[in-house]
């Protein structure tokens, strides 16, 4: 195949400049993906409102179009008709594009009483494997055979019964809602996980009709219902993509307002960034939050990301960029995904000062950052290192980014809101 003339898109920005301006949160990736699976369950037309525009709801649509079902989009609203499914069998393409085409196998499961999906893809941050997802559900009845990276689950019926996690896991937790809302009997989860993300999708599917206790807690009952019904729901705004933005003020010392933020969900993100210096005012009727960094940020001594409340793994990236620039060490460790620092070598040639320790990094924080081309390698990298180039003296310009448009509507549009000199070009 002939690559050589292939375009490749780029970000290019030049940092050294604060962000200054309003900008509008976009609608959340990781609650609508399962809130769209979901869909798969019912029988009628569900109205999904406030879907992000990026390239993984576009892989879940395809997903949902493959198996039958009419799949309607309009701006940020998409309108799925399940009724039609008529395939079980998901392609390889698109289950290998994102990680959470996993959880099409509860749904369908439930759905069909049998599934055919393959090992899903979605961002290398290390091994990533799905054993207690498969666990659960052959633990509900479920017989799942292996070949090759294909998975062909079948069952007579999904029965209720104790799920146990060793660990809480936000896709396992959600395989497990949607393979049981409609099975017969009780199912408890121990050691459910507890993100917001697991409540949105409770909720959506107690609109309409599942009998389900307990979210956002450590255990969730659910009582299985012979069907569900469809209905309308609206998905909250991005937590991880206000984080990205706010992390981005604090980093080139700016003034911002995120309008549509989703101020409940992120409360150890915004006392985080209180604790590096940024004075953070939030109006829970307007729905705002407002961030001044008029100095230099300081580094924690210490962070450890953890299961919500604590602090998102999805936003480390975003913290460990600021943390280079700003005053003081931080030791950093990731407790979900230990070997998600593959920007690190990227910062360092940028001049980051950072060293590698298994599970985490030391940073020690310098005066300014030096614009470079880079290399974007997963989602929440890659948007970091386009706050790198924020951030940075100089010209930045970086490659690769279909995996941040993955969840990221357009960091150019948004950038630009902020007042950032920011093109994308191929
Ligand atoms: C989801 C999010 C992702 C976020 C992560 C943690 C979506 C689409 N993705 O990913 O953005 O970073 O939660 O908040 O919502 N594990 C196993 N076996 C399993 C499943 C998980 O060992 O069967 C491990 C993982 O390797 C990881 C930990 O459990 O170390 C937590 O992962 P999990 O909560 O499952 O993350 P995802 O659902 O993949």
């Amino acid at each position: 195949m002939k690559t050589k003339n292939r375009p490749r898109p780029f970000f290019r920005m030049e940092g050294g400049h604060s962000l200054c301006g309003t900008v509008k949160v976009q609608g959340s990736k990781n609650a609508a993906l399962p809130v769209l699976a979901a869909t798969l369950l019912m029988e009628d037309t569900c109205r999904i409102l406030n879907c992000p525009n990026i390239s993984d709801i576009e892989c879940m649509k395809i997903l949902l179009q493959e198996v039958g079902c009419l799949v309607k989009s309009c701006g940020h609203t998409c309108e799925v008709n399940a009724t039609t499914v008529s395939e079980t069998w998901f392609p390889k393409r698109e289950m290998k594009k994102m990680r959470s085409s996993i959880i099409l196998l509860g749904a369908m499961l439930a759905r069909k009483k049998e599934a055919q999906v393959y090992y899903p893809g979605g961002c290398l941050l290390g091994e990533r494997p799905i054993d207690l997802h498969l666990a659960a559900l052959e633990k509900l009845g479920a017989k799942i055979v292996q070949e090759k990276d294909m998975l062909c689950a079948s069952c007579k019926e999904l029965k209720g019964c104790e799920i146990k996690f060793p660990f809480p896991s936000v896709g396992a937790t959600q395989n497990v809602l949607l393979a049981a809302v409609t099975a017969v009997g009780e199912t408890t989860i121990v050691h459910a996980a507890k993100e917001p993300e697991i409540c949105v999708l409770c909720e959506f599917l107690k609109k309409a009709g599942a009998d389900i206790e307990g979210y956002g807690t450590d255990v969730i009952s659910i009582r299985g219902v012979k069907t569900l019904h469809g209905t309308s729901f609206q998905i909250p705004s991005d937590r991880i993509v206000a984080g990205t933005y706010l992390f981005g003020a604090l980093g080139t010392g700016g003034h911002i307002v995120l309008e549509n933020a989703p101020i409940e969900h992120m409360e150890k993100t915004l006392e985080t960034i209180r604790q590096m210096g940024g004075t953070i005012t939030c109006d829970e009727a307007k729905k705002t939050i407002e961030l001044l960094s008029d100095r230099r940020p300081c580094n924690l001594e210490r962070l450890e990301t953890a299961s919500y409340p604590g602090f998102p793994t999805d936003l480390q990236s975003s913290l460990l960029t600021t943390a280079c620039v700003s005053e003081g060490k931080l030791v950093l460790k990731d407790t979900i995904f230990g070997q998600r620092f593959r920007i690190v070598e990227e910062l360092e040639r940028m001049g980051a000062r950072i060293s590698l320790q298994d599970g985490g990094c030391t940073i020690e924080g310098v005066k300014e950052l030096a614009g470079r081309n880079v290399i974007a390698r997963e989602l929440r990298g890659g948007a970091a290192l386009v706050e790198a180039g924020l951030i940075a003296e100089g010209i930045t310009t970086v490659f690769d980014i279909g995996f941040v448009e993955r969840g990221y509507e357009d960091i150019v549009r948004d950038y630009r809101s902020l007042g950032a000199k920011i093109e994308k070009g191929c």
